[in-house]
């Protein structure tokens, strides 16, 4: 066991092992507290490591009425108010964002648990999230995307073959033992590898849940995905209807887009699919009212909806923040933004000595087996020297000492402030 504590990051990360687990639980029921992305992976982590989950406690009622992964799924506030009845329990919180992860932990801390004691956080035993960008290619050019940059665009890539795909998990297995799950996508598009259900496959048979962001302009690879299983798809969606869709999903057709949305929730129904999809909203001027009728779609389908008004990617809100040109596509998106590129930075400037939400997004590896050093911002990513230094790294060194130089160097190279405020989910009445 080996502690990483660079203290002028803030940073404490640990690689924890199933002895550290077991003297946590002490053969105490385990329940997992947060049923989302976070949860269902580390469930799985645990059980690859020889525990027994028995369910988990969520505040969704779409979820708590499903249950999830064939396990119960108390609801947050039954199980909350009869506390007293629980104390053989152990419980993981379990989310992504530090926000929700704080939320939770109070949860627990004011029905009178013990932290360490009765609950841990998931994210102490399990803090990294790697991506694998599966794509290295998109079918879309959006405005707001490196993708659709009309002065320097991202590279064209190809796609990662399972037999690739394979070697890389067992390196990420090898070095974190409760990996939870793995995001296959940064800059490409993952419904268009052939080998996507394949590769969701290989993360099934060894216990890591599969994590996917997609335009849903594709759907050759929809059904045999579902049928393969995954947990969590976010789906990106700037509009309802042609008009305002096409524009900020540039390439894309709304009739396709809208067809694949009812193909994927029978798909759901016809695999009895514990997936719960996403659409991700990017809400602007001039889609705002359009709201209505995704929320209703989402009521519909039953999937989940969630909203951002930061449209622009975070390439272009560095660049404007250096003074530097925009690309005229970027301009038209940051033009339709509710959100002026000056807000979005004095809102940065107030978040900036706040931990960077995105070091945890370690490793980011492309489509080729190269290694970028951040997952949200494509400059440095797609080649030259970053590109060089972050593979070399991750080819030859322990995962302790990687992590160690991502916390020291990463941190003074990303722009904090900026994926703190990115991360935030915007509520809509
Ligand atoms: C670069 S895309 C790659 C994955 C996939 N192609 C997609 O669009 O979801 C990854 C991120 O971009 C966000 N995104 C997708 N479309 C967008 C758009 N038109 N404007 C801004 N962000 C978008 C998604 O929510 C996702 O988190
Ligand atoms: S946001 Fe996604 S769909 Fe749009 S261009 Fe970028 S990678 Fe492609």
């Amino acid at each position: 066991m080996e502690t990483i504590n660079n203290t002028q990051s803030r940073l404490n990360l640990r690689i924890f092992t199933v002895k550290d687990i077991e003297a946590f639980v002490k053969n105490r029921r385990i329940l997992i507290y947060g049923a989302g992305r976070k949860g269902i992976g580390f469930c799985r982590s645990l059980e690859r490591n020889g525990f027994k989950v028995y369910g988990f406690i969520d505040k969704s009622p779409l979820i708590a009425e499903k249950g999830i992964m064939q396990k119960p799924c108390f609801s947050a506030a039954d199980y909350f108010s009869n506390i007293h009845k629980k104390e053989n329990d152990y419980i993981f919180t379990a989310a992504v964002t530090h926000r929700s992860s704080k939320e939770l932990n109070n949860i627990c801390h004011e029905a009178g648990l013990e932290n360490e004691h009765d609950f841990i956080d998931a994210n102490i035993i399990s803090p990294l999230y790697p991506s694998v960008d599966i794509s290295g290619v998109c079918n879309l050019k959006c405005i707001a995307c490196p993708r659709g940059d009309t002065l320097h665009s991202l590279h064209k890539g190809g796609f990662m073959s399972a037999a690739v795909y394979q070697k890389i998990l067992n390196k990420l297995l090898q070095e974190i033992p409760f990996l939870s799950s793995i995001e296959l996508f940064i800059w490409g598009e993952p419904l268009l590898n052939p080998h996507l259900p394949e590769i969701l496959e290989i993360n099934n048979k060894f216990g890591v849940d599969s994590s996917l962001s997609t335009n849903l302009n594709y759907s050759k690879n929809l059904e045999a995905s579902v049928k393969a299983g995954f947990s969590n798809m976010l789906i990106a969606c700037s509009g309802y209807g042609k008009e305002n869709y096409e524009v900020t999903h540039t390439g894309a057709d709304w009739n396709v887009f809208y067809n694949n949305l009812l193909l994927l929730s029978e798909y759901i129904k016809k695999y009895n699919s514990p997936l719960v999809p996403v659409i991700f909203y990017f809400v602007t001027k001039k889609n705002i009212a359009e709201y209505k009728d995704i929320y209703e779609l989402c009521k519909k389908l039953k999937f989940r909806l969630f909203i951002s008004p930061y449209l622009l990617f975070a390439d272009y809100i560095l660049d404007y923040a250096e003074g530097n040109e925009i690309c005229p596509a970027a301009k038209k998106a940051s033009d339709l933004m509710l959100v002026h590129p000056n807000k979005w930075l004095e809102l940065m400037r107030k978040e900036q000595n706040k931990r960077c939400f995105n070091y945890r997004a370690f490793p980011n590896i492309g489509w080729d087996g190269a290694v970028y050093a951040c997952c949200n911002i494509s400059r440095g990513g797609g080649g030259g020297l970053h590109r060089t230094i972050w593979t070399y790294l991750w080819m030859n060194l322990l995962s302790a000492e990687i992590i160690r130089l991502y916390a020291r160097i990463v941190l003074n190279i990303l722009y904090t402030g900026m994926n703190t405020v990115y991360s935030r989910n915007m509520r809509l009445s």
